[in-house]
């Protein structure tokens, strides 16, 4: 491929080289020594039309342990605020030549926009409602490493799903790789039609928790609820919120995932998130870092293949 918009799509032997790859990474991450030379001579521009700590931060470092180079561009202090649109600012840093654009924008679609204007590889670092396609690897990647597979398993993605690219791209991966994916969330938080991904869908926690392996929560979406339904946080904690009463019905040692940011006390109970033997959120930050110079090193491998030189 010579782009990473999603992960509808890629089949599993793409998915499990990634992995695989993204293992070395993480090894190597521990190292005094993190540095390699596989990006040298690469640029990567960083494009975030929205918020971000994580996914911003890990494509920053992933590129510069790779030994490419790396510019941020900031967004709010860009022409993009004096009206240049979307592809107009694209295309000015497509002429400056870069090897790869990693691209978050609020639309669903604009990533895929951008890869058919631009001469780069464009990784798209979420777009709208639409996929998220490194979160899910990095999901992936951490439940792989602590349970040792992901076919079979029985995995719940809880909240807000309506809203969540996070989800999208997870229901494709964990169906892909032969994962059973259950949605938790009121009816409100769910898009119509869902169950034709594959999905069990459950209006109850308890219900759907039920001797499931993984517990993924995600966050309510304000930003993009835009005057529709927005439940008070107290409620929606009382009947969606995970804590130790619901988790109860996982299994006794369920994965407790979230891919950040967190909203404690609104989709989840503080201490559950600090649960040390079975909250895995920070290491799902750590794989962040590897799976994104994984992916990186993909896209260089196959732009030296396209260029001839591979
Ligand atoms: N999970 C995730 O995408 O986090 P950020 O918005 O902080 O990048």
């Amino acid at each position: 491929h010579r782009h990473l918009l999603g992960i509808e799509g890629l089949s599993p032997p793409e998915i499990t080289a990634l992995l695989d790859r993204s293992e070395i990474y993480v090894e190597q991450n521990r190292e005094a020594d993190k540095k390699r030379a596989r990006l040298v001579g690469r640029t990567v521009i960083n494009l975030f039309f929205e918020s971000s700590t994580r996914t911003r931060t890990s494509f920053e470092l992933a590129a510069q342990r790779l030994g490419g180079d790396v510019i941020n561009m900031s967004v709010m202090t860009s022409s993009v605020k004096k009206g240049e649109t979307l592809i107009d600012t694209a295309m000015t840093l497509n002429a400056m030549h870069p090897d790869v654009l990693v691209v978050r924008h609020g639309d669903s679609g604009a990533t895929q926009l951008l890869s058919e204007k631009v001469n780069c590889a464009v990784i798209n670092a979420g777009d709208g409602s639409h996929e998220h396609p490194t979160q899910a690897l990095l999901d992936a990647l951490t439940i792989r490493r602590r349970l040792g597979r992901l076919q079979g398993l029985q995995v719940a993605i809880c909240g807000d799903i309506l809203h969540s690219r996070v989800a999208r791209s997870n229901i494709h991966l964990l169906g892909t790789m032969g994962a059973r994916v259950r949605l938790i969330a009121p009816k409100s938080l769910l898009p119509c039609g869902i169950e034709r991904m594959g999905v069990e869908v459950f209006h109850d926690m308890k219900d759907g928790l039920k001797d499931c392996d993984i517990v993924m929560m995600l966050r309510l979406q304000s930003e993009r609820m835009r005057g529709n339904f927005f439940p008070s946080t107290r409620e929606y904690f009382r009947f969606f919120g995970l804590d130790y009463d619901k988790l109860a019905n996982a299994k006794p040692d369920a994965l407790i995932m979230h891919p950040g940011p967190m909203n404690r006390g609104v989709e989840i109970d503080s201490e559950v998130a600090d649960d040390i033997g079975r909250s895995v959120i920070r290491e799902q930050v750590e794989m962040g870092v590897a799976v994104r110079m994984a992916c990186l090193e993909a896209l260089s491998v196959n732009l030296a293949k396209a260029e001839g030189r591979a």
